[in-house]
């Protein structure tokens, strides 16, 4: 079978870590066409691979020798790309958010109800880690008993003064939203916002950390610790509490393991990685080698239209409960 011809859509930080992958790490795929708002910097990644550039991304995508699309454009141009890419019935991999709203994301779900294919995965690459998947099926085993609380932690090293309450819920949160769905298997039924005392690193308004808390159809609850100038590193960690055991995953021992410390004493732990693109560059590889070989079949293997509507109600509903301090229910829509 000859390779997927990939069109790449956006190749800023996100965009140009995924054509290296898919160019350098990843079996089976071509990245064809390139795309950016920025002609430039599309001519010098398009350059870097040997691809050629299109200046429209819909031009991009209708494209003789395309066969699939990888968006990374900026969210606001998601909707529009993956509704063309869905007119032309071909299989696309999109960042999150699938769009900017709830309404619309619904119907890019029913818009790809109408082709009678499963042809959007979404970006939630976590669902790949080695670690979560290991977790998942540790829950689904049963050895863990009845799931009854998730803890997740989310800490960047810094963000600038752009990045605020609600970004921090769109932006951050919404991996927390997936991770929680993927886990548990089941729908996050409302959202609540605690707001402790904001660190002094963050701008005036901005409420940084807050602690962010899901309730499950079924009754389990969620806490996320959101905390995007934490000023260490890029640390996430989810811990699952089981009614007979818990497993903790996410610690990320980088590096060696230093047991002289200069006063004697012994150390523990390694090193918390910088950023994403550390800590997840497996998983988004494994994404993309899932995608490419279902792609490759005209389908998707991986979180589709559906969870990206699901994380977009539930980041809107968290948004509101960022403004109001309310317990913000989630009311999912109806795809028929
Ligand atoms: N899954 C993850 O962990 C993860 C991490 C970071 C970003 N993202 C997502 O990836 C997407 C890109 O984020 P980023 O951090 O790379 O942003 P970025 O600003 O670094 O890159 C965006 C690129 O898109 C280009 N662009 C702007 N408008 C465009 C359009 N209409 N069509 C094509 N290209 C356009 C810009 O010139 C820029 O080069 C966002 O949706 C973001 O939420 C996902």
């Amino acid at each position: 079978m000859s390779d997927l011809r990939v069109a790449v859509l956006g190749v800023g930080m996100m965009g140009g870590f995924h054509v290296e992958t898919l160019s350098r790490r990843v079996h089976g795929a071509t990245v064809s066409v390139i795309n950016d708002y920025d002609q430039a910097k599309a001519v010098a990644v398009a350059g870097s691979i040997g691809a050629r550039t299109e200046s429209d991304p819909l031009a991009a995508i209708n494209a003789d020798d395309v066969d699939a699309v990888v968006i990374a454009s900026p969210g606001t141009a998601h909707e529009q790309q993956v509704l063309a890419c869905l007119d032309r019935g071909i299989p696309v991999l999109c960042e999150k958010p699938l769009t900017v709203d709830p309404v619309s994301a619904l119907e890019v779900v029913k818009a790809e109800r109408r082709t009678g294919k499963q042809l959007v995965q979404l970006g939630f690459m976590r669902r790949f880690d080695p670690e979560y998947a290991a977790a998942k099926q540790l829950i689904d085993s049963g050895e863990l008993g009845r799931v009854l609380l998730l803890h997740c932690v989310h800490r960047n090293m810094a963000n600038g003064p752009h990045f605020d309450s609600a970004m921090m819920i769109t932006d951050s949160v919404v991996h927390e939203v997936d991770v929680a769905r993927f886990l548990l298997g089941e729908e996050i039924a409302s959202v609540q916002v605690l707001k402790p005392t904001a660190t002094s690193a963050a701008p005036e308004g901005v409420s940084d950390p807050m602690i962010v808390i899901f309730r499950t159809g079924s009754g389990v609850i969620v806490t996320v610790e959101i905390f995007v100038r934490a000023q260490i590193g890029y640390e996430v960690r989810t811990e699952v509490v089981g009614e007979r055991g818990s497993t903790l995953f996410g610690l990320d021992q980088h590096g060696i393991t230093k047991l002289s410390g200069p006063d004697g004493s012994g150390r523990w732990g390694g090193l918390v990685p910088p950023g994403f693109i550390e800590r997840f560059a497996p998983a988004y590889q494994i994404e993309l080698q899932h995608w490419v070989d279902a792609a490759r079949t005209g389908g998707i293997d991986g979180p589709g239209a559906w969870d990206g509507y699901a994380a977009a109600a539930v980041c809107a509903a968290g948004v509101e409960a960022v403004r109001t301090g309310e317990v913000v229910p989630v009311t999912l829509g109806s795809i028929e």
